[in-house]
């Protein structure tokens, strides 16, 4: 029988070493411990040197992932890298086929913000359910640090830089059970990173725009309500997909962005505290990587066992956001 239906067998995650915390940050700007952990929940983030790069941490995630599902990099067909803070504008996955030595692996980057790890989900579950690929490794993963404005402490306080990676594998039975993805460019102003182009003549009559990217600007209170409306209209949808009610979730578990949101959302649509995964006092918002990142935790840790289900959603810049329904393990 051809195997149709994908389950996700093994997880990593990687960080850098040089944490920060709190009341570190508030010698930069002016914050305090306080505000920071009672209007975020955060409490700490790590933050990559000069010396690390984003493929060496997504490539150590991805070790990790590897191992767990007892595959070797040899065996992946398909590397997709869900990032918006490549070390290559041309693209990162690349580079983290080489490191593997995942020699027969197509590999390519996928934007899309702090959704982009559900929205990698869904299109490595496209290519296994087609039948092309049976092994897939997806990675997110995010630098922010390099692109925050360190000035701005609307912004800085919030966001940390990691890793996270999961296999996913042709299976007989279909684990993920549910999904819905959705994008609204109309409301693109309210979280960017976007490039600024200064126009340079490169002969008489011939101008193109010659630029940077400009450092992230973000209105949080316009994002804040954003999430805490859409997010559980696409966990319900994804649910009402796979025929699931909400009582049957295990665990919740959300792009970690700030954990009144988190609070929130679980209120909305009634789980319990104790059924959400949460482990943005440690991390901040590590973008792309925030989801791979706290279910690995929640895996290594014991807290999710096989057979789980779990519903995460992920929600960001575009604006995008997206909910997958899945049963962890075999
Ligand atoms: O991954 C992408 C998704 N991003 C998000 O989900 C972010 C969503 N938004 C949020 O999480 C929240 O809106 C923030 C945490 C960003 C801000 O929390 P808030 O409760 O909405 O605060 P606010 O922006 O309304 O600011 C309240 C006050 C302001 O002072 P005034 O104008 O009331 O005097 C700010 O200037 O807090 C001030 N403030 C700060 N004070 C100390 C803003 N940032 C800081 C800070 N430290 N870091």
């Amino acid at each position: 029988m051809q195997k149709l239906g994908v389950v996700i067998t093994g997880s990593g995650s990687a960080t850098p070493a040089t944490a920060l915390d709190n009341q570190e940050l508030s010698q930069r700007v002016e914050t305090s411990d306080e505000w920071i952990r009672s209007r975020t929940g955060i409490r700490a983030r790590r933050l990559a040197t000069a010396s690390e790069s984003l493929s060496a941490i997504a490539t150590q995630a991805a070790t990790e992932a590897i191992a767990m599902a007892g595959i070797t990099p040899a065996e992946l067909d398909l590397i997709l890298l869900a990032t918006s803070t490549p070390d290559d504008l041309f693209g990162t996955a690349c580079q983290i086929q080489a490191q593997l030595g995942a020699t027969k692996a197509v590999a390519f980057d996928l934007t899309a913000a702090c959704s982009g790890f559900v929205f990698g989900l869904v299109t490595a579950a496209q290519y296994i359910r087609t039948g092309v690929y049976q092994n897939v490794l997806l990675v997110g993963a995010d630098i922010l640090s390099r692109w925050v404005d360190w000035e701005d402490r609307r912004t800085c306080v919030l966001f940390g830089d990691g890793a996270g990676a999961v296999v996913l594998q042709a299976n007989e039975s279909d684990r993920l059970l549910g999904f819905e993805l959705k994008s609204d460019g109309t409301e693109n102003r309210c979280l960017n990173l976007s490039y600024k182009a200064q126009s340079k003549q490169l002969i008489q009559g011939v101008n193109i725009g010659h630029g940077t990217y400009q450092p992230i600007t973000m209105n949080g209170k316009e994002v804040y309500r954003f999430a805490v409306q859409r997010v559980p209209e696409v966990i319900d949808k994804a649910l009402f997909r796979a025929n699931l009610s909400v009582d049957k979730v295990d665990w919740l578990l959300l792009h970690q962005a700030n954990q009144r949101i988190l609070d929130a959302v679980a209120e909305r649509l009634k789980i319990p505290p104790h059924k959400v995964i949460s482990n943005l006092a440690h991390y901040g918002n590590t973008s792309a990587a925030s989801i791979p990142l706290a279910l690995d935790g929640a895996v290594r840790q014991g807290q999710i066992q096989s057979g789980d289900i779990i519903a995460a959603s992920g929600f960001g810049a575009g604006l995008t956001w997206g909910a997958a329904v899945f049963q962890w393990g075999r």
